[in-house]
């Protein structure tokens, strides 16, 4: 069923909280928290444009990082609501609390038109409890809610749903924003009804992580490319040697019935027939666990077995070729999920010749494609290509839950059309 849109709504001198997603990337610099991408913040100016542009009184509410219900200064969201003023092209007033008389007086000082950004709402611990008297207290801040926070929509937080029950209650509207409403358009309804061929590419860790995402797919798609690590878990399943490579022992029988299960629908399941491999040098250092850290080195091109002290961390040039000549011909594509390591350029290739092969099936042959969130979106933007697919989600937890079929509270929690 449709939400209700922000469209749809007469916001004029309403105070309109909204929910966005400024769960940035940071690091300090010279004592100073600053941004390493903006993108979630650029994602959010339409919706904000549009609020302010029909003399909104907009509040907005995010959190940062997991500072665990306290005041963690490299947590805060002030660094934030500066960039988003820059890139708004007006101020945007930033207050240090997020709930009480302060931030009540300060909302209630908003002319139309205008914009403040709340702290940090994790600083609060009921925030991630959801608390009632906590979202009642942010509630007060609201006439109208609005969930613009696509990638924070899979936690049943106060300010992801529990605001929206009150206002509600209230008799208030809860509406979606533009770019909550685009994120389920793509990775909702454009692949409930795909143009095909629709081809998936999954990479990533785990098999486990995906398998969900593999068995809803397999309902959907005509091909399904696999790499990461997670391949080397299916090499296993069929009696192959992985070496030091990352495997789930325990899930190589989950492998073999989603390959069951494709062959079963008539949906073509691709493994890996080659892999590139390295050997492990301890570095004498260990992690923040204390484990040992290995270095990659000697790497090189394999098909076949994996030697037992080598790991594999990328998929080889021959599956690259095949994988990019099999995306060529799609009409929908979905990517969710790396080839290999793609942060060491030595392991990149697999992942760059990915991303390349569906940019040209985008751009070429007016194919479709989506890219899931998390590291795929990472590796297309390293790999200098993000604008050049159809649409890159912003989430990322959020995205494998809404692959996977599984309602998202901050998505349940707005009004129907
Ligand atoms: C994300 O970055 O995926 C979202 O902002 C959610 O963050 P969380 O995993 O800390 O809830």
């Amino acid at each position: 069923m449709a939400k209700l849109s922000v469209r749809d709504l007469n916001v004029s001198g309403k105070r309109v909280f909204m929910r966005v997603d400024y769960n940035v990337p940071m690091e300090e610099k010279d004592g100073k928290m600053v941004i390493n991408d903006t993108t979630r913040i650029k994602e959010t100016l339409p919706t904000l444009r549009l609020l302010l542009g029909n003399g909104a009184r907009l509040v907005l509410a995010a959190h940062l990082g997991r500072p665990d219900g306290k005041r963690e200064p490299s947590m805060s969201l002030a660094p934030v609501a500066a960039k988003l003023g820059e890139m708004l092209g007006q101020p945007v007033g930033f207050l240090e609390e997020c709930v009480g008389a302060k931030a009540e007086a300060a909302v209630a000082a908003l002319g139309n038109g205008q914009a403040l950004l709340l702290e940090n709402v994790r600083y609060h611990a009921e925030e991630e409890n959801n608390d009632p008297v906590f979202s009642a207290q942010l509630a007060r801040l609201a006439d109208v809610y609005v969930n613009d926070a696509f990638g924070a929509a899979h936690r049943a937080h106060a300010s992801t749903s529990g605001v929206a029950r009150i206002v509600h209650a209230w008799g208030g509207p809860c509406a979606a924003g533009l770019l909550m409403e685009r994120e389920l358009k793509f990775l909702g309804d454009e692949l409930d009804r795909p143009a095909r061929p629709f081809v998936v590419i999954l990479g990533g860790a785990k098999v486990s992580d995906k398998i969900k995402v593999i068995d809803r797919l397999l309902e959907k798609a005509d091909t399904i490319l696999i790499g990461g690590a997670m391949a080397y878990t299916f090499k296993l399943a069929h009696g192959g040697k992985t070496g030091k490579s990352l495997v789930e022992k325990d899930h190589t029988g989950t492998a073999l019935a989603a390959e069951a299960k494709a062959k079963e629908r008539k949906v073509q399941f691709c493994l890996p027939s080659d892999t590139v491999i390295a050997d492990l040098k301890d570095t004498g250092k260990l992690n923040k666990k204390g484990r040992p850290v290995f270095e990659p080195i000697n790497p090189r091109v394999i098909s076949g077995d994996i030697p037992d002290d080598a790991e594999g961390f990328d998929i080889g040039p021959a599956t690259a070729q095949a994988y990019a000549a099999i995306i060529q011909g799609a009409k929908t594509i979905l990517w969710n999920g790396p080839m290999g390591m793609f942060e060491d350029k030595r392991f990149a290739e697999g992942t760059n010749a990915v991303a390349q092969a569906v940019v040209s099936a985008t751009q070429q042959h007016g194919a479709k494609s989506i890219i899931g969130g998390g590291d795929s979106v990472k590796a297309i933007n390293k790999a200098g290509l993000g604008d050049k697919v159809t649409f890159a989600s912003t989430g990322g937890g959020a995205s494998l839950e809404f692959l996977e079929g599984i309602p998202l509270p901050g998505v349940v929690c707005l009004d129907d059309k």
